[in-house]
């Protein structure tokens, strides 16, 4: 099984596969990060694990298909057959999402349906939900709108401040990552 990692800031989930992969948690080879911004940390995480990583950065194409076919261009050769979005901030378009059918998956930090978006933790926060937690779905051209494959909640308390509530679903989202992928990769290597 070899998976891809698509980031574009911090890398707090690639990290958490990574390592799970490192400890034989996840039984699967971790081929390659692609990466659209060269001064992500993520890439300085990717040294320490020796991923393979590509920074494809869009303004280097005439548009958003090239940029994608070029992607593709370096994820066919790898035979790639899991592709984990973690904070990578670009709609996948048709080029992607045509070679990879069904095998794109992101995580969101709020519980889908409700609060889509970029702002999502921000967003619940403010909304005063009380129940917060975390998604992981097939990516389908609708953005945060695809299947759902797995949630999960954390132990929200009424004096938590927003940094804490940020702090517990963030530990929550590097479980629920590893926990997932494992279950759509089952038992193969
Ligand atoms: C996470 O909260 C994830 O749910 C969202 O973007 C954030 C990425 O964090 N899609 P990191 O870069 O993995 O630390």
């Amino acid at each position: 099984m070899n998976i891809a990692v698509f980031a574009s800031g911090n890398g707090s989930n690639y990290e958490a596969i990574a390592k799970a992969i490192n400890a034989r948690k996840i039984k699967a080879n971790l081929a390659v990060l692609i990466c659209d911004k060269p001064e992500a940390y993520v890439i300085e995480r990717a040294k320490k694990y020796n991923t393979p990583t590509h920074i494809i950065k869009l303004k280097d194409f005439n548009n958003k298909e090239e940029y994608e076919k070029k992607i593709v261009e370096i994820l066919k050769p790898l035979n790639i057959d899991l592709i984990c979005l973690a904070g990578y901030m670009k709609i996948c378009d048709k080029t992607l999402l045509e070679a990879y059918p069904n095998k794109i998956i992101n995580i969101h930090p709020a519980l889908l349906p409700a609060f889509k978006g970029a702002h999502a933790i921000a967003d619940a926060y403010n909304y005063g939900v009380k129940v917060f937690g975390v998604t992981i779905h097939y990516v389908s051209p609708e953005i945060d709108g695809g299947k759902i494959i797995s949630q999960g909640v954390i132990d929200y308390k009424e004096t938590d401040n927003i940094e804490q509530v940020e702090e517990k679903i963030h530990a929550l989202e590097h479980i629920l990552y590893v926990d997932t992928i494992n279950k759509l990769i089952g038992g193969n290597k």
